[in-house]
């Protein structure tokens, strides 16, 4: 277990907080780390940058709330990083986020967008990276400014129509999109429902599919079962799974 001391803490949405803290970790997108609270309760949260290393919470229950309750200069305790996170593979990718899922797509984004596809065809070529992100309303969004700055083509999803476009959900404009062709590999991470819809058009269009699922989880290291999915355990053979 080590700790860290919050150097900032960013209001995303009137639900949501990145708290960014004077550490890093050797970590790749879509891993998670376990948070723990003295006296209160430990969880597993998405890294979302590991230099320096950054969580966005959004704020649920207890344990969310006592973290949004932390200030700059309060500590907070970690171990990690646990899980298997997201390959960076795909020429043409698109990234699927709903909710808080957007947090670790933005690393996942800055990560693929840093790396050049093609290693072994002997040439480096540029990424092209789409984002669709969705929420309930439009001040729900989680990062569509960061996203934008990342220069990415990004697609926004609402279910009331505030951000534009038809009221839906963010899976009702990845089947248009990966069906007009030219996708290789689609990431996605949020609700387990919009996982199993992503990962159904995928399916159809023929593209490669990395999924970023959730489970109740207490050890996070494989240890006590808690997290046990269809005989995989989704702390250590996951949270990212291929679909
Ligand atoms: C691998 C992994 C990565 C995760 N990454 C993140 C992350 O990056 N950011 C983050 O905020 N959380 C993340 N979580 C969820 C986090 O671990 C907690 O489960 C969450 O913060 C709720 O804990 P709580 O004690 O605040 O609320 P709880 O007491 O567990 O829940 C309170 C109520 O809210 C409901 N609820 C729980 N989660 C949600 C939700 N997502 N949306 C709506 N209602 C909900 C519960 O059913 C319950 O009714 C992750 C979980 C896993 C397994
Ligand atoms: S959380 Fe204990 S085995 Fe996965």
């Amino acid at each position: 277990m080590r700790s860290a001391v919050i150097l900032s803490r960013a209001v995303e949405n009137p639900r949501t907080v990145t708290l960014t803290l004077d550490s890093s970790m050797d970590a790749c997108p879509g891993q998670f780390a376990m948070l723990w609270l003295p006296g209160l309760d430990e969880k597993p949260f998405s890294i979302a940058g590991a230099r320096p290393l950054s969580f966005t919470i959004c704020r649920v229950g207890a344990f969310s709330e006592a973290l949004h309750g932390l200030s700059v200069g309060d500590r907070l305790w970690y171990r990690g990083p646990f899980g298997r996170g997201f390959p960076l593979e795909g020429g043409r990718v698109l990234l699927v986020g709903g909710g808080y899922g957007a947090a670790p797509l933005h690393f996942l984004a800055r990560e693929l967008l840093a790396a050049p596809a093609g290693p072994g065809t002997g040439r480096a070529v540029q990424r092209r990276v789409e984002v669709a992100i969705g929420a309930r309303t439009e001040a729900d969004l989680l990062f569509p400014g960061r996203f934008r700055k990342l220069g990415v083509a990004l697609h926004l999803a609402t279910e009331d129509g505030s951000a534009g476009g038809a009221p839906g959900l963010v899976t009702d404009r990845v089947g248009p999109l990966l069906s007009g062709g030219g996708f290789d590999h689609l990431y996605a991470c949020g609700p387990e429902a919009m996982l199993d819809a992503a990962a159904a058009l995928a399916g159809k269009a023929g593209v490669a599919a990395d999924l970023s699922y959730e489970a109740y989880m207490r050890c996070g290291i494989g240890i006590c079962g808690s997290c046990e999915h269809s005989t995989r355990l989704v702390c250590l053979d996951g949270p990212v799974f291929r679909a």
